[in-house]
C-alpha cells in the first residue's frame, strides 16, 4: 500500500474542469478502503457545486475480487452525481479487463486509455462536443409556435412558427401587411397572441409582459422611429441604459458615491457604442434635427445600450440611401459578430436580406409560406410568386 493519503489522490483541476482520481499503486482489499476513497471524493465534489470531467487513474492498481462490486457501485454513484464524462487510464491488463467487464454489466462506457495524455485529449474532445451541442441541442434559444393574432376581424398572424438559434441573423420578409411587425410585437411581448407559444432559452415566456421580456434580454427598434426628438443623441442612448441602472432616488440620496460610480460606468458603455456606430459628431445634437438615416442609427445605438441578447430590428434601413444601407448592414454584422447578439430583422431590401441573413422566414397574409437559408428562399417558386416577383 502506498504512503499517499486519500486527500492527495483526489485532485480537482478547477481551470480545466477535470476531477482526477488517482488509484495508482493502490491495493484495495477491504470495503473500508474503498469507502474511504469515495467518501473523500464525494465530499470534495459536493462542496465544489459543479460538474466535472472525470479522469480516473488505475495504473498498477489492484482491486481484490471481493470488493469489486462495492468499488463499481460507489464509482457509478459518483459518476451519476457529478460527472460530465469519464475517462480511465489503466496499464494493467487485469484491471482493464475487470473495468470492461463491469462497464458492460452496469451499462457505462469504459473509455480506457493507455496514458494520461491520451485520456486528457479524449476529455478535450468531449468538451468540444458538449460546447457545440450545449447551446443548440440542450435548450431551444428562441422558438415561436403556432402564433395566432387578430385585430377584430383582421387576422394578422395565422399559425406562424419558426425557430431562431443563438447567434443568428434571422430575417422576416413578406409583402406589406403580411404580419411582420405584428410578429415582432408578439416576440417583444408588446402584443399578446390569441394562441401559440413563445419559448426563450428553454422556458415558456408566452405570457410575459413587454417590460419582463425586455428584462430577459430583448431590445427593439421601430418601423417608425421612436426617439425623444428634443433630446440629444447621448441622452436618447442613455435612456436605453435605464433597465440596467440599479440606483433609484433613495439609494442615490444615501449612497451618492455609488450612484456616481454607476453613472460613470454607464457613460463609458454608451461612449463605446457611440464610437462603434461612428456617431461621435452628433452626440450633442437633438435627434429631431438629424437626417433620417442618422436617426435610425441612434435608435440602434439605444437598443445596443440595453446590451440585449436579442435585437429586434423593424426595417432598420427603410428610407435610407444605398450608402447608408451599406453602413447599417455592416453595423448589424459587426454587432452580431463582436457581441454574439442574435438579430431578428425585418427588411424589404432583398439584396441586404440575402447578403446578411443566416435564415429567412417569409410571411404572406399572416401565413408562413416559406422558411430556409437565403438561397433556399430565393429559389422557392411560392415565394417568387407571392413576393419577390411583385413590386410594391
Ligand atoms: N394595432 C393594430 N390594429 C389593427 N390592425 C392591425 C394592427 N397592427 C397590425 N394590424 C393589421 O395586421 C396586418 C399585419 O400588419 P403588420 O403591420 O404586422 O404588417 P407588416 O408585414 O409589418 O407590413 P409592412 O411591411 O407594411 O410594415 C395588417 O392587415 C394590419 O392592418
Ligand atoms: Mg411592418
Amino acid at each position: 500500500m502506498s504512503e499517499r493519503t486519500v486527500q492527495d489522490r483526489v485532485k480537482l483541476h478547477d481551470d480545466i474542469g477535470v476531477a482526477e482520481f488517482d488509484f495508482s499503486d493502490m491495493n484495495l482489499t477491504t470495503q473500508a478502503q474503498v469507502d474511504e476513497f469515495y467518501d473523500e471524493a464525494e465530499r470534495r465534489l459536493a462542496a465544489s457545486n459543479r460538474q466535472w470531467y472525470f479522469l480516473v487513474i488505475y495504473t498498477n492498481c489492484v482491486i481484490a475480487p471481493e470488493v469489486w462490486d462495492r468499488f463499481a457501485a460507489r464509482g457509478k454513484n459518483t459518476n451519476i452525481g457529478y460527472s460530465l464524462g469519464t475517462v480511465r487510464v489503466g496499464t494493467s491488463a487485469r484491471t482493464r479487463d475487470a473495468i470492461r467487464e463491469h462497464a458492460g454489466r452496469a451499462m457505462f462506457r469504459a473509455n480506457i486509455f493507455d496514458s494520461r495524455d491520451q485520456a486528457m485529449f479524449a476529455i478535450g474532445e468531449m468538451r468540444k462536443r458538449r460546447e457545440v451541442l450545449g447551446a443548440d441541442a440542450a435548450e431551444v434559444f428562441l422558438r415561436v409556435e403556432d402564433i395566432h393574432l387578430s385585430f377584430g376581424g383582421v387576422r394578422a398572424l395565422s399559425g406562424v412558427g419558426f425557430q431562431v438559434d443563438r447567434g443568428e441573423i434571422y430575417s422576416i420578409i413578406g409583402p406589406n401587411g403580411a404580419g411582420k411587425t405584428s410578429m415582432l410585437n408578439v416576440i417583444s411581448g408588446f402584443y399578446r397572441p390569441n394562441r401559440g407559444q413563445i419559448i426563450f432559452e428553454g422556458k415558456d415566456r408566452t405570457h410575459l409582459p413587454a417590460h419582463a421580456v425586455a428584462a430577459l434580454g430583448f431590445a427593439r427598434t421601430f418601423q417608425n422611429i421612436a426617439l425623444f426628438k428634443g433630446m440629444t443623441t447621448l441622452d436618447n442612448i442613455m435612456t436605453g441604459r435605464s433597465l440596467k441602472m440599479k440606483s433609484n432616488f433613495l439609494t442615490d440620496a444615501l449612497y451618492w458615491g455609488l450612484a456616481q460610480k454607476e453613472e460613470i460606468a454607464h457613460r463609458e458603455q454608451v461612449e463605446r457604442i457611440i464610437d462603434f456606430l461612428e456617431i461621435q459628431a452628433i452626440r450633442k445634437t437633438p435627434v429631431g434635427r438629424l437626417p433620417y438615416g442618422l436617426q435610425k442609427r441612434v435608435e440602434l445605438a439605444r437598443a445596443l445600450a440595453m446590451e440585449a441578447k436579442v435585437l429586434l430590428l423593424d426595417e432598420p434601413m427603410a428610407g435610407m440611401n444605398v450608402e447608408e444601407k451599406e453602413d447599417m448592414a455592416r453595423f448589424i454584422l459587426d454587432v452580431n459578430e463582436q457581441w454574439g447578439t442574435t438579430i431578428i430583422l425585418i427588411e424589404h431590401d432583398m439584396g441586404v436580406v440575402m447578403d446578411i441573413s443566416t435564415h429567412v422566414v417569409v410571411l404572406d397574409y399572416g401565413l408562413k409560406i416559406a422558411e430556409g437559408t437565403p438561397d433556399e428562399v430565393r429559389g422557392d417558386p411560392v415565394v417568387i410568386r407571392a413576393y419577390l416577383g411583385v413590386a410594391h
